[in-house]
């Protein structure tokens, strides 16, 4: 990659035209032992995942599709906070780049005009409770038009393009993803979640705001107050009693 302004991102760096999903290929070279910061890129993906099993349509020309893989020397319980930083790395750089200013809606959408703009897959592979690799994989809706989106997701989904009303220089987007998450994953190793979740508090979207929690089988309604030091999600019942949310879906009700 040229003008790679990284120590360890991306400098191990695997190209391809066409995979079926980064995250199965940065997988693989993960267990053969490949280092922290190695980076997989497809021009398109033909077998894209996303999270809760959902597939993620991958074109040629609209988006960036990629893994990384991540040997962070912590307990298996920091791991979610991996994604909750990514997603404030992406924003930084869309930030940056586009002068655009994204939001985030827990635990890793981020959002544009209340619409979708990347999806976060992030997978964990243990050993004794102590995180072996991550596999980090994001699909970055960069310069899809309406059409080159399946239709059910076009009501919920958008691109940078499509906000910013012009195209986006990929490659100048990537490498400054790439120099975001590698500063903050840094300062999350020397320092912890402390001012990540700062960071991500300042663009959390719906704050305030009633929310419906779908976690398993059951449903209930609060209000988002906030995100603890951990990374877990704070919800307020209508008794004002606070709940941990850790895993599920959110979805922010008008009110
Ligand atoms: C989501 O459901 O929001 C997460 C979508 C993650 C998609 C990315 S695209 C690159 C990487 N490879 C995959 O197969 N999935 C992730």
């Amino acid at each position: 990659l040229p003008r790679l302004t990284t120590k360890r991102l991306g400098q191990n760096y695997h190209f391809f035209a066409s995979l079926p999903s980064t995250n199965r290929t940065a997988k693989e070279l993960a267990r053969q032992g490949a280092p922290e910061g190695t980076l997989v890129v497809a021009e398109e993906q033909t077998a894209g995942r996303g999270r809760l099993g959902r597939a993620w349509v991958s074109p040629r020309n609209c988006g960036i599709y990629l893994s990384l893989v991540l040997r962070p020397a912590v307990p298996l319980g920091m791991a979610a906070q991996v994604t909750l930083l990514t997603s404030v790395s992406y924003c930084r750089a869309i930030e940056q780049v586009t002068g655009l200013k994204p939001m985030i809606k827990w635990p890793n959408d981020v959002l544009l005009s209340g619409k979708k703009i990347c999806g976060i897959l992030t997978e964990v592979h243990a050993e004794m409770e102590a995180v072996n690799y991550l596999i980090v994989g994001i699909g970055m809706n960069v310069n899809h038009q309406g059409a080159d989106f399946p239709e059910e997701v076009r009501p919920v989904a958008t691109s940078l393009a499509l906000e910013a009303g012009k195209t986006v220089d990929s490659t100048q987007l990537l490498l400054a993803f790439l120099a975001c998450l590698e500063a903050d994953y840094d300062r999350w190793l020397s320092d912890g979640f402390g001012s990540i979740r700062e960071q991500w508090l300042a663009r959390a979207a719906g704050l305030g705001r009633p929310v419906q929690i779908v976690a398993g089988q059951r449903q209930w309604q609060g209000r988002l107050a906030s995100i603890d030091e951990e990374g877990a999600l704070l919800v307020t019942d209508t008794d004002g009693a606070t709940h941990r949310v850790y895993s599920g879906e959110v979805s922010i009700r008008p009110e």
